[in-house]
C-alpha cells in the first residue's frame, strides 16, 4: 500500500538529468565551477529520491471507517488471535499472559497510539517480546478491523 510519490521521483529524475548535463558540460569546457554546480544539483536530486522512498515507507492511513460492523469484525478477530495473551477485555491478562516476559500490553492504554502505529505493531509484531507478527495471519483489511476494535476498546471507561 504505497502512496503516490511518483511526482517526486519524476522531479528527481529531471533534476538529476540537469545535474549530469551540467557536470558533463563543465568537464568538457574545463570549467571547475560548473562541475561543482552540477554536483550540487545532483545532490538535490538525491534529496528528492530520498524523500520519495521515505514517504512510500510511512505506514498507511486507516482506509476502513470504524463502523459498528468493522468494530464487531475486529472483536471476533481479537477473540480468536489476541485474547489468549491480551485478555478478553484487553487488560493484558489472558490465560497465556502470566508466563510471558514482558507481560502483554494493556491494550486499553496502548490503543491511544495512532492508527498507523497500531497497524504496524500488529503487522510486524514486537521483536524481543512474545508479540507475534500477523502479516501472514491476517489480511490487511482484517488488521484494520482489529485496529478499529482496539480504538473502541480505549474509548470505553
Ligand atoms: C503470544 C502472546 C500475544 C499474542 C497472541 C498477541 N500479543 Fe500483542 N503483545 C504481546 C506482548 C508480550 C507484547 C509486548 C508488551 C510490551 O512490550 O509492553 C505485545 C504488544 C502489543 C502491542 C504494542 C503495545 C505497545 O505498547 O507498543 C499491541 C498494539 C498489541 N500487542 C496488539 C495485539 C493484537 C491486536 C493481537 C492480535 C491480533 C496481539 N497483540 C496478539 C503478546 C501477544
Amino acid at each position: 500500500m504505497t502512496r503516490p510519490t511518483w511526482d517526486l521521483v519524476v522531479l528527481g529524475a529531471v533534476v538529476a538529468l540537469l545535474g549530469f548535463g551540467t557536470v558533463a558540460w563543465g568537464l568538457r569546457s574545463r570549467r571547475g565551477s560548473s562541475v561543482w554546480v552540477g554536483v550540487f544539483v545532483l545532490a538535490t536530486a538525491g534529496l528528492f529520491f530520498h524523500q520519495a522512498v521515505r514517504i512510500s515507507r510511512l505506514p498507511p492511513r486507516n482506509p476502513i471507517p470504524a463502523t459498528e460492523q468493522s468494530v464487531q469484525l475486529g472483536h471476533q478477530l481479537y477473540r480468536a488471535h489476541c485474547a489468549v495473551c491480551h485478555g478478553s477485555e484487553g487488560r493484558g491478562d489472558g490465560p497465556a499472559a502470566a508466563s510471558l516476559v514482558p507481560r502483554p500490553a494493556d491494550l486499553r492504554r496502548t490503543a491511544r497510539m495512532a492508527d498507523p502505529l497500531l497497524f504496524t505493531r500488529i503487522t510486524e509484531g514486537l521483536p524481543g517480546t512474545a508479540m507475534p507478527a500477523f502479516r501472514d495471519v491476517l489480511t490487511e483489511e482484517e488488521r484494520w478491523h482489529v485496529v478499529n476494535f482496539l480504538r473502541a476498546l480505549a474509548d470505553r471507561p
